[in-house]
């Protein structure tokens, strides 16, 4: 099907992140990926982490495509707290600041319903998965924003923490994404004396390796997911890189404790 509307635009004007240190997990694929590389082109100077070794090298290597340079250590486990805090230490020994910190570093969630998921094998690991992935580098990160002056946290929520889903089970995912916007508000709240914001964006769906790998592109499911969207189209990485953007520019200065929906139109419907 022909897209009925077009994609976010290319970038026409550099700089809007120009002389800021943006710190990206999961940089190599997806999410993370568009939003290092947006924000490379916009003058940011971005250091990346990925767990897989070969995605952190496709991004160098977009980033080198395009004439920037991104530095992406991978492996790198958000899950493990020694990992993070190396993330963050290294980032700011190097760089002498952190003004931003966009944590897109997600384990695929073990989609089930609550009637058939396993509660070892599929509850524990994804809702571990969606939330320590949140909350370790930014714990690591934390003391580095405050001496940097403040900054901007940007949290990955998603429309499922306001919505199910009949097509896919995923009570986990639906628990953990509401976990991320609860989180993130007391985020705001804790930070807001030192400077550091905090937003979530709400994706809804958005055509990356995960969302490949679920299956969500193809057949019945692609139908009943574009049936949702009034816009009529998935997303693409850049669809929610150019929000993030926005929030880790000075021009949002005065906003934190937000969530902001970017899902062609799924929540209003
Ligand atoms: N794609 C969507 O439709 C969609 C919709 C709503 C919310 N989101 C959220 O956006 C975020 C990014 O999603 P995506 O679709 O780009 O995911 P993705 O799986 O396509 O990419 C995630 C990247 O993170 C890396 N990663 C995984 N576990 C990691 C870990 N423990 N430490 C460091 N890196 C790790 C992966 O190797 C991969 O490169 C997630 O929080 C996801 O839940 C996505």
């Amino acid at each position: 099907m022909t897209a009925p509307h077009p994609a976010a635009p290319a970038p026409t004007t550099a700089g809007r992140l120009h002389g800021k240190v943006a710190l990206v997990t999961g940089a190599g694929a997806g999410i993370g990926q568009g939003c290092a590389l947006l924000f490379a082109e916009q003058g940011a100077t971005v250091v990346g982490c990925d767990l897989d070794p070969a995605a952190a090298e496709r991004t160098r290597e977009l980033a080198a495509d395009r004439g920037l340079r991104i530095d992406v250590t991978a492996p790198l486990d958000m899950t493990v707290p020694a990992d993070a805090r190396r993330f963050a230490d290294e980032a700011f020994a190097r760089h002498g600041r952190i003004d931003a910190l966009v944590t897109a570093g997600a384990i695929a969630p073990r989609m089930a319903t609550a009637e058939e998921m396993d509660f070892e094998s599929q509850w524990g690991p994804t809702m571990r998965g969606e939330t320590d992935v949140v909350f370790l580098p930014v714990q690591a990160a934390w003391p580095h924003l405050k001496a940097s002056g403040g900054g901007s946290i940007v949290n990955f929520a998603s429309v499922n923490a306001f919505r199910g889903s009949s097509t896919f089970g995923m009570v986990a995912h639906c628990a953990g994404k509401a976990a991320v916007l609860g989180l993130t508000r007391q985020l705001a709240v804790e930070g807001g004396p030192s400077g550091i914001r905090a937003n979530t964006i709400s994706p809804g769906m958005v055509r990356t390796p995960a969302t490949e790998s679920a299956g969500a592109h193809e057949g019945a499911a692609r139908d009943a997911v574009l049936a949702r969207i009034p816009l009529g189209r998935v997303g693409r990485p850049e669809d929610i890189a150019w929000c993030a953007v926005y929030l880790i520019s000075d021009e949002s200065a005065w906003v934190t404790g937000g969530n902001f929906p970017v899902d062609g139109g799924v929540l209003a419907k």
